[in-house]
């Protein structure tokens, strides 16, 4: 979002809201976290949602990435001329238009009957990265074609086999995807309490496995087609799914297939950002998961600092989990994250009112960093760092 002298992106949003309450007409889309999630209930089936909003075990690492938030606050500064407020940052040689990129979020089937490629639309009509899963209900090719040349990423899950993950790493580099982001702490399905109860595991009825299942490498060890043997090809994938041999050692493979930047997802420990660095990788993204992975993990936000001070600028280092509002924002960039990931809040806005519900979600997110920023005498979020904010 660019800003103008004196116009603020973020005042205009608000203006526009206020404008049609006066005329009796209140914002038909939540504003509030609160509202968008308890509304995103109401409409997201009760199985799917056991699968969406709850975090590993018994919850306390999602909650606590949100609390943690809660140990800096910002430290405004005033009087400075924030007619300009510039929300772009610079990643891997090209500007972004804001530091918010779509999180990978797989089997976005369950909750919109066109899966990913609303959620994608949306993005791409703000310019913002959207990071495909490798889960996805729609393929590689398919969200590409719907987001014409806008930015967006591929999150690799690396299997057991190695011919399929050349294959769909090459088919995203063929179909224009601007980096490959390896999710490194889900080599196998976390313990999800809701989940079991329901025994419930989508990809079981072939449910994100669109980018398996046309995959040439994954059909060519099937004896018959998915479309005329589904439950082969879903036990195929269930066999292979998981590779939990893979190691630091195999970065060097992936790093000789593609030469698109490679980011490593889900890194919590200093030493692991360092040894993913000298392994060749080409950014970070500070991560558990959104609290889905291990119950009791160090929150997101916490684990930051230590890890980017490690990379000393050596690269990227992006963050996600429990990003909710634009102080979230603030301080992870604060922090020394370059840009943060959103997770479960566009997933809501695409239940609630697909494209259009993301778009507003992001939107409103958007106009709230503006606003912070601009109160807060930022004029750049590239200026943010340590200063801006205090520790309790
Ligand atoms: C995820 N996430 C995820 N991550 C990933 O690398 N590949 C994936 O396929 C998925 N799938 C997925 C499904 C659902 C329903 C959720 C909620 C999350 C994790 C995601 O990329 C991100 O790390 C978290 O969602 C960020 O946390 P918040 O913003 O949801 O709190």
């Amino acid at each position: 979002m660019a800003a103008h002298e004196n116009k603020s992106p973020g005042a205009e949003r608000q203006l526009q809201i206020y404008s049609e309450a006066a005329q009796g007409r209140l914002p038909a889309f939540p504003v509030s976290f609160v509202d968008l999630e308890e509304r995103a209930r109401a409409v997201i089936d009760p199985h799917a949602w056991g699968y969406i909003e709850p975090g590993a075990g018994s919850g306390d690492t999602l909650d606590s990435n949100q609390e943690a938030f809660l140990d800096w606050e910002i430290v405004p500064r005033v009087m400075s001329d924030v007619s300009s407020c510039r929300l772009e940052v610079r990643l891997f040689g090209t500007t972004l238009k804001s530091p918010i990129l779509l999180a990978p979020i797989g089997l976005q089937g369950i909750v919109h009957a066109e899966g990913e490629l609303p959620a994608a639309r949306a993005a791409a009509s703000l310019g913002m990265p959207f990071v495909l899963s490798t889960l996805s209900s729609k393929t590689i090719e398919e969200t590409a074609a719907a987001m014409g040349p806008m930015p967006r990423w591929f999150q690799l899950y690396w299997g057991a086999r190695r011919d399929v993950v050349a294959s769909l790493v090459g088919r995203a580099e063929r179909a224009g995807y601007g980096a490959v982001v390896l999710t490194v702490d889900a080599k196998m399905l976390g313990w999800r309490e809701a989940d079991l109860a329901h025994g419930y595991l989508p990809p079981m009825r072939g449910e994100g496995l669109a980018n398996y299942f046309s995959d040439p490498e994954f059909r060519r060890t099937l004896p018959k087609p998915p479309e005329e043997d589904p439950r082969a090809a879903v036990m195929q994938f269930l066999e292979t799914a998981t590779n939990l041999e893979l190691s630091w050692h195999d970065l060097g493979w992936l790093r000789e297939r593609t030469s698109l930047p490679v980011l490593i997802k889900g890194i919590l420990h200093p030493d692991d950002a360092r040894a993913a660095v000298d392994h060749g990788v080409d950014g970070i993204i500070v991560s558990n998961h959104g609290g889905r992975q291990v119950d009791g993990v160090v929150a997101s936000i916490r684990a930051l600092p230590e890890v980017a001070e490690a990379m000393n600028g050596r690269v990227p280092v992006l963050f996600d989990s429990g990003i909710r509002n634009a102080s979230h924002i603030v301080k992870a960039l604060a922090l020394g994250a370059s840009a943060v990931l959103v997770g479960r809040p566009y997933l809501y806005g695409l239940a609630i009112n697909g494209e259009e519900g993301v778009r507003d979600v992001l939107l409103n997110l958007l106009a709230e960093l503006d606003i912070t920023a601009r109160l807060c005498g930022i004029t750049s979020v590239q200026e943010l760092d340590a200063s801006w904010v205090r520790a309790i």
